[in-house]
């Protein structure tokens, strides 16, 4: 322990040392120097050291089996990733007043956040045009797939990840039905979730772009 830490010492010594630039005046003789009557053209930057990066750096450990399912929950438009479990609007309205109304309304609409419930006149999608159009589950949403990832993600923000299974499916039954996207009696699980039609579902297409170019003089990994 001892030598490693004075091998330590030793190498931040060398840094330093390695560091100090050989044409260093003292700060005295610093000051004596007055300035050069014309600006000297600007010197080419100074190559950056090229010290070698160690193979490994000994920090980290492998995440075990159960902290990377803890992490993987993400549910896809298809559904797949939807956990087993099921719930109806009538589960979730008590959930939703106790545990969200207070930020997004009453009935979804009212807010101080964001505009969960309300479709537009013959689902128009003005949303281009118009930034202040609402944007809302129903109004915007192309999945409804991703109403159960982002509230089991994410809400409520001050406890996210705090929601059961069947909660979520509640909850995501509950804002459906305040979207007019399903009935009142529906009930919501893993196969019947992908299911549900949404208005904005044909209103995105996929990106064919292709991969981003890398910028001019980028430099590659
Ligand atoms: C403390 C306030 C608060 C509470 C409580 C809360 N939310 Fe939210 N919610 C927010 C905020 C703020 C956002 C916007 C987050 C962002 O844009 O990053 C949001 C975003 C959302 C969105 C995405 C809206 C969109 O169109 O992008 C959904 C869905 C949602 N919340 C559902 C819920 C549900 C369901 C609950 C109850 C379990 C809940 N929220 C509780 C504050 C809250």
């Amino acid at each position: 322990m001892k030598s490693a830490l004075r091998l330590v010492a030793i190498g931040v010594l060398g840094l330093i040392c390695a560091g100090g630039d050989r044409n260093a005046v003292p700060l005295a003789a610093q000051a004596r120097t007055t300035a050069p009557a014309k600006a000297q053209p600007a010197k080419a930057p100074a190559k950056a050291p090229s010290a070698k990066e160690p193979a490994r750096f000994g920090i980290g450990r492998p995440a075990t089996p159960a902290e990377i399912t803890a992490w993987d929950i993400d549910v896809g438009p298809d559904g797949v990733g939807l956990p087993p479990g099921r719930g109806t609007p009538a589960d979730g309205a008590p959930i939703y007043a106790s545990r969200c109304a207070g930020c997004h309304g009453k009935t979804g609409k009212e807010g101080p956040n964001d505009v969960l419930a309300g479709r537009l006149p013959g689902d128009a999608f003005p949303f281009a045009r118009d930034p202040r159009a609402p944007k809302t589950i129903g109004s915007y949403w192309p999945y409804a797939t991703t109403a159960f990832d982002y509230i089991r993600r994410a809400m409520p923000p001050d406890a996210p990840g705090s929601l059961k299974d069947n909660e979520v499916y509640g909850l995501v039954a509950y804002l459906l039905f305040l979207n007019e996207l399903i009935p009142a009696d529906a009930s919501i699980d893993a196969t019947s979730l992908p299911k549900v039609k949404m208005p904005a579902h044909d209103r995105f297409v996929p990106d064919t772009r292709g991969a981003p170019k890398p910028a001019p003089g980028a430099k590659s990994r």
